[in-house]
């Protein structure tokens, strides 16, 4: 049956501690999406790699992504959940795809601009320039349909689309035209305190974003400091970049509509409104914090998580790679 499923790929990396941005933009549709899809989820810990990790967080976050991927919903059963430094097929095939990718294309990436003026003063490894293309490899290898990720990531969707597009010209056709599944609601949350810009892990401002880890009364402190303008009314426009993004936040999580949630703060001050969207979000986010640390009190069950998923990702994965590099043109290690 799983053969007439189409399949999805997605990750998300283990380089910060994850966000509602996260949670919104990726994961709870993710949850949305598994028993209708064969899905693939990785914690892509290679990615994490391309700007500096102390090992010892490294290895704590890499097991705390795995379990708020369980806490969410999303079940071990009907998925393949696996660490991307698993299945060695994934640097493999990036290193073939490297070898078909632009220089120019991949240093005009907005993230990798963004990302290389945040660090430009320590250097900026090769690995962050190349980092799509590793992307590109993690969904190819598995001839992902479709891929749940938020609105930053639909550049390097493109970048793979033409990847694969380029291989398929090249050699015979070989992978199917990914596409990306961006949330109507929530494909980008903002940052708390400007915004007009992206939440993000990786922001020095921890006022700026909610994790999905925060304690009740952290959320009650952050939402409370959120930035918002001195119109008073809760109105969903680009006037107000902070209200509607607090507005985004509550319509994803309740599934209410933005009119609905307009409606039910007619004539209320913003007091009572951030009052409501943080007790939204505990609501939401508590019984997931309570099932993580369960999880990570249970390393043995984590561990027969990731393994079984290693396991068959490797083995899906390598038939593509095999193919990939016969097409390319190298010797069979075996008929
Ligand atoms: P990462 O780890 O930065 O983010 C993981 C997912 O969360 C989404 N996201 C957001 N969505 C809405 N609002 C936000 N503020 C927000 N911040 C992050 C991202 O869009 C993403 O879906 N390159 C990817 C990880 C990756 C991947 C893949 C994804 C590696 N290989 C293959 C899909 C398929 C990344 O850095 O995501």
């Amino acid at each position: 049956m799983e053969q007439n499923k189409k399949v999805i790929f997605s990750g998300i990396q283990p380089s910060g501690n994850l966000t509602i941005g996260n949670y919104l933009g990726a994961l709870k549709n993710w949850v949305k999406l598994q028993d209708e899809y064969d899905c693939y989820f990785c914690v892509v810990d290679l990615h994490a790699i391309t700007v500096k990790q102390e090992p010892k967080n490294l290895r704590q976050r890499t097991l705390e992504v795995l379990a708020i991927y369980l806490a969410s919903g999303i079940e071990p059963s009907k998925n393949t959940l696996f660490i991307q430094s698993h299945v060695h097929t994934h640097a493999e095939a990036a290193w073939l795809l490297n070898c078909f990718t632009y220089t120019g294309e991949l240093s005009r990436m907005t993230q990798f601009k963004d990302k290389s003026r945040k660090y430009a003063e320590t250097s900026v490894s090769a690995g962050l320039l190349n980092y799509p293309v590793l992307m590109a490899a993690d969904i190819l290898i598995y001839n992902a349909d479709l891929v749940p990720v938020g609105q930053d990531q639909k550049q390097h969707l493109e970048l793979t689309r033409d990847l694969a597009q380029r291989f398929n010209n090249l050699y015979s056709p070989t992978f199917k035209l990914p596409e990306p599944y961006i949330p109507e609601t929530a494909a980008k949350v903002m940052d708390l305190q400007e915004p007009t810009k992206k939440m993000s892990k990786s922001s020095d401002n921890p006022n700026s974003y909610i994790l999905i880890m925060d304690p009740p009364e952290v959320i009650r402190k952050k939402i409370s400091r959120a930035v918002t303008d001195s119109l008073g009314i809760v109105k969903y426009n680009d006037e107000q970049p902070g209200v509607k993004n607090l507005i985004s936040i509550i319509s994803a999580i309740t599934g209410l509509s933005v009119k609905e949630i307009e409606e039910k703060y007619e004539g209320k001050g913003y007091a009572e409104f951030k009052e409501d969207v943080a007790e939204i979000i505990i609501n939401e986010l508590e019984p997931i914090q309570k099932k993580v640390k369960e999880l990570l009190d249970d390393k043995t069950y984590l561990q027969s998580v990731y393994k079984e998923g290693a396991q068959k990702a490797l083995y899906v994965s390598n038939k593509m790679v095999r193919k990939m590099k016969k097409k390319i043109g190298f010797i069979p290690f075996e008929k």
